[in-house]
């Protein structure tokens, strides 16, 4: 049978992180390697989507062509895929000319077809380039929170979506200076021709997962509308129609048809030009589609209409999406420095620890949280001393005591028949949530093979067995052999060189001929010669210790003098509770001496003493600076004593010794906003960790934007 799994093609901009693998690359690699044990024919497609706005934004900062910015992250990708033993048969790009050529192809049969049509829309415009400019180019204040850094399509700090036009001074992220707003023709795509359709196909989809049916519902609870699929950019696929030379075509629509130039790619590479056919033309090929969630609408409506539109494509059989694996209750962001990238944890930890942990933790009914100590433990736990160590129990058994395992139908007891029948259900209801995508409740069946096989293993106590009754020994040890030869088949799709590893050392005969099968899940034919190794797995320990090297403490104003030779600086008196500091403040232009006196602040205590123009200063007071305000940091409960250590996060203070200003700084203190409030936060350890003294937070006296550093 033949299978078609085609993957969201991430964006080239950036590392991969968790959440991306655990949105979509793992689970798909999972069912591609289940449907090729079951010797299905898989074409498994991904690729890199390198155009769109974020890419040039990017490479505007570096200066630099947009595909040195887009090559640099596809490599990056292909090698953290391959790190990650996620095997696309082809992960194209959609710089390669058979992906403009395929995306031409539909856009002319659109455009013949009369469901292309020019409209005229007003966007900005920066006179300084003389140029119309992308809605993320341009920035001003959010007129609905107020936030001064707001997006031309999205304000960051309330989520709302925008238009340039609402930015109250709206300016061009480039130069600076206010745009105008003028009129521009676009190409819009006709997609409520296809509403009646399209619901009615919807209405077939009844074993769709909801997450999926309810993003797709609600897209066109108002009703679909002409799309824009044009735009003002210079980067991009180009569109084969004339006037359009300055524009480019709108990059979701380009990259969902990269899913088909991947397939002709991977055809013509391999020298079987026709070969993607079959899985698009033949209507009993079925297509499925793996992504996150924030990609829903456009595969489960854009893409169908487009292909609806084409004629004769296969439209998607299952559309699948997980939702977000967060970092802490964060999204995960290499540029904010919250979580890690997937390529600093494989540093850390084996490439099947990675991938085991983040199937155990998918987040499949709802966001999950990632966490090294979390991953630990579950590897720990769950993978190693439940299963490594049963399969390690048992090989070395079998070698150490030298006896040869034996099945024998004649002395089958009730805890055989038990187990045999345990394991055929274990290995059908795998298989049913694999093909379903659900890939928790397969890896839970699995866990309660490893559970049910350690049980029999125990309790027939070979050991005993072997002197009392050799050949009911034999016999259960063949048994046991073949449960982790079916269990390591089972874990092939989630962990698959450890399982080669395994089925190796266990000495499968089966495995030895045909290799990775499904056939290994039974016990008819399974025959062993298990060989001496070492144990499967070895222990995690990645968990460091405490990483706050900052001695905090709450502070009370108690004294203001001007400094004697510097205008900008103030010697201020600090009670700290069991002694008093004196500290030079540069804080002059901020406060008069009225406004400090009396004031609970953060101060910190393992600073290096300096002089400061002569004066001595015993320390610092944290101060939040957004580049127009400065503003000593308040805490949220005004009666918390003077000398109450500050701590970060859960991390007291680790008593390592004085620090300097350089140091300081890799605490990275800055102000971020959490559930609708300012936060003072530290990022330890790629954390981000709230400041906190006897349960209250800090945030700022004086109002600052969000990502205000703080020193
Ligand atoms: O969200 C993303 O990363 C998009 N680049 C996904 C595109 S999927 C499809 F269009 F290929
Ligand atoms: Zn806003």
């Amino acid at each position: 049978m033949k299978i078609l799994v085609n993957c969201a093609l991430p964006y080239a901009n950036g590392p991969l992180h968790p959440g991306h693998i655990a949105g979509a690359y793992l689970n798909a690699d999972i069912f591609v390697r289940y449907q090729r044990m079951r010797g299905n024919n898989v074409l498994f497609v991904s690729g890199s989507d390198e155009h769109g706005t974020p890419i040039t934004i990017t490479a505007e900062k570096e200066k630099v062509d947009p595909y040195v910015i887009s090559s640099r992250f596809h490599e990056e990708h292909l090698e953290t895929f391959r790190n990650l033993d996620i095997n696309f048969d082809i992960f194209s790009r959609t710089t390669y000319p058979e992906h403009s050529e395929t995306v031409k192809e539909f856009f002319m049969h659109f455009y013949r077809n009369g469901l292309l049509k020019e409209r005229m829309m007003v966007s900005p415009f920066c006179p300084t380039d003389g140029r119309f400019m992308p809605d993320r180019y341009i920035e001003g204040t959010c007129p609905y929170c107020g936030y001064t850094q707001a997006r031309g399509d999205q304000c960051d700090n309330c989520g709302r979506t925008l238009d340039p036009q609402e930015l109250i001074e709206p300016r061009c992220i480039l130069h600076g200076t206010p745009p105008e707003f003028r009129e521009t023709k676009h190409l819009f795509f006709q997609l409520e021709e296809f509403q009646d359709q399209l619901l009615e196909w919807l209405d077939t989809k009844t074993f769709w997962k909801p997450n999926v049916m309810a993003f797709t519902r609600n897209f066109i609870k108002s009703g679909l509308k002409e799309r824009p699929i044009t735009r003002d950019i210079g980067w991009g696929v180009r569109v084969p129609v004339e006037g359009y030379e300055d524009k480019r075509i709108y990059v979701w629509f380009e990259a969902l048809i990269g899913y088909v130039s991947g397939a002709r790619i991977y055809s013509r590479e391999t020298g079987q030009d026709d070969y993607w056919k079959d899985f698009y033309f033949n209507p009993e090929v079925k297509n499925y589609y793996f992504m996150g969630k924030d990609n829903i609408p456009f595969h489960t409506i854009i893409w169908p209409a487009m292909l609806m539109a084409m004629g004769k494509y296969n439209l998607p059989y299952l559309v699948t999406a997980n939702e977000y694996m967060n970092f802490k209750g964060l999204k995960f962001s290499k540029s904010r420095g919250i979580g890690y990238t997937v390529n600093e944890i494989l540093k850390l930890v084996d490439r099947d620890y990675v991938r085991f942990y983040l199937a155990f933790n998918l987040p499949e009914g709802g966001d999950s949280d990632f966490s090294l100590e979390d991953l630990q433990n579950r590897v720990n736990t769950e993978l190693i001393d439940k299963y490594g160590n049963l399969v390690h129990r048992i090989t070395s058994f079998v070698v150490n005591s030298q006896i040869v395992p034996e099945f024998n139908v004649e002395i089958m007891d009730e805890t055989d028949r038990t187990i045999l029948s345990q394991a055929a259900d274990a290995a059908a209801n795998f298989s049913h949530h694999v093909e379903a995508v659900e890939i928790k409740k397969a890896l839970s069946s699995w866990l309660e093979l490893v559970r049910q096989s350690n049980s029999y293993f125990n309790d027939s106590a070979p050991w005993t067995l072997k002197k009392t009754d050799p050949k009911r020994c034999s016999h259960k040890l063949h048994i046991s052999l073949y449960l982790i030869q079916a269990l390591s088949a089972m874990a092939y799709p989630f962990i698959p060189s450890s399982s080669v590893g395994m089925l190796t050392t266990m000495g499968s005969k089966k495995f030895r001929e045909n290799g990775i099968n499904w056939d290994l899940t039974e016990l008819a034919g399974s025959e062993f010669t298990p060989v001496k190794s070492d144990p499967p797995f070895r222990k995690l320990d990645i968990i460091k210790g405490n990483p706050n090297f900052l001695d905090l403490k709450i502070g009370e104003i108690v004294d203001v003098k001007n400094h004697p030779s510097a205008d900008r600086l103030y010697i201020i008196r600090v009670n700290m509770g069991y002694r008093s500091a004196q500290v030079v403040a540069g804080l002059r232009q901020h406060y008069s001496p009225d406004q400090l006196l009396g004031r609970k602040i953060i101060i910190v205590d393992n600073l290096k003493w300096s002089k400061i123009r002569g004066e001595e200063s015993q320390g610092m007071l944290l101060a939040a600076d957004d580049g127009k305000t400065v503003s000593l940091l308040s805490p949220g409960d005004t009666a918390v004593k003077p000398g109450t250590p500050v701590k970060i996060g859960d991390y007291e203070y680790n008593t390592s010794g004085k620090i300097d200003i350089d140091k300081l700084k890799e605490a990275k203190l800055h102000i971020e906003e959490v559930d609708g409030t300012r936060r003072a936060v530290a990022v330890l350890d790629n954390e981000i960790l709230p400041l906190n003294a006897s349960g209250a937070l800090f945030s700022s006296y004086e109002e600052v934007s969000s990502g205000a550093t703080v020193r």
